[in-house]
């Protein structure tokens, strides 16, 4: 694993999102897991400057959500797919059919995380980005699920409801209580992951996640057994660490 502690959060935004930037210019058919939240927003920025000064493209790539709210249709406004189209999609070229996301208003559910699963194994993902709950969650993987799992269904842990009052909703009773979700199997099926955490708020997490049992009760945990992460954190969020276990930039 390789952690990487930035001075600025603007270096850190730059960092990964010229990383990815320098992937898409150099492959035929990018594959990209996108996580919503406020964490990669600098990074989502990052992509839009550069594709308004033509330095990239995003035609080729295909993208994938990482989890939705069940019970919101995809053109709800408090849906992550309509947060992910308001904070990049609609302001880069990528093709609307390259888009890709869970749907939790189908009345099947098991059916629509099963095509979910199955268009994502037919589309590897080649770089998967990830942020980190306040309960340790990654995508909506809560505490307890199992570390191989599928796409699924979950309730929400009280924790990640509160969290959604930071994404527009007005009142808790407002959020949905589950949600649906790439699976941590699925997660470690992306060829690399970059995690991202900022603030003082995650240090405690962080710590945990990097030098802590690797376990279902904490499952961003599991990016210690994925054989190519990078972990890219503001010095506040990486305050907990020693310094010899990362690299400063
Ligand atoms: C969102 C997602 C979540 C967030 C996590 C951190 O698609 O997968 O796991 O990455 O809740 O959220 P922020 O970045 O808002 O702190």
């Amino acid at each position: 694993m390789k952690i990487l502690v930035f001075e600025k959060e603007e270096h850190l935004d730059a960092y990964v999102g010229e990383y990815i930037c320098h992937f898409i210019r150099n492959h035929s058919q990018p594959v990209i897991g996108f996580a919503t939240g406020s964490t990669p927003l600098g990074v989502y920025c990052y992509f839009i400057d550069n594709y308004q000064a033509q330095k990239v493209s995003f035609r080729q790539v295909k993208a994938f959500n990482l989890d939705e709210y069940v019970g919101l249709t995809p053109s709800h406004p408090r849906s992550f797919a309509s947060a992910m189209k308001n904070e990049l999609f609609s302001h880069i070229d990528i093709l609307p059919e390259n888009i890709n996301a869970l749907d939790g208003s189908k009345e099947d559910m098991i059916q629509e995380c099963q095509r979910y699963e199955s268009l994502i194994d037919a589309n590897p993902i080649d770089i998967q980005i990830l942020g980190i709950g306040m309960d340790g969650h990654i995508a909506y993987n809560e505490p307890g699920s199992p570390l191989d799992g599928a796409c699924h269904v979950v309730d929400l842990h009280q924790e990640s409801i509160e969290s959604s009052l930071d994404y527009g909703f007005d009142h808790i009773e407002d959020v949905p209580t589950q949600g649906v979700t790439q699976g941590i199997g699925t997660i470690m099926k992306a060829k690399q992951l970059i995690m991202m955490a900022k603030g003082e708020k995650k240090a405690d997490l962080v710590k945990r996640m990097i030098y802590g049992e690797v376990t279902s009760d904490f499952p961003s945990s599991i990016i210690q057994r994925h054989p190519n992460v990078i972990v890219c954190l503001d010095r506040s969020a990486a305050s907990q660490l020693k310094e010899e276990d990362y690299e400063k930039r």
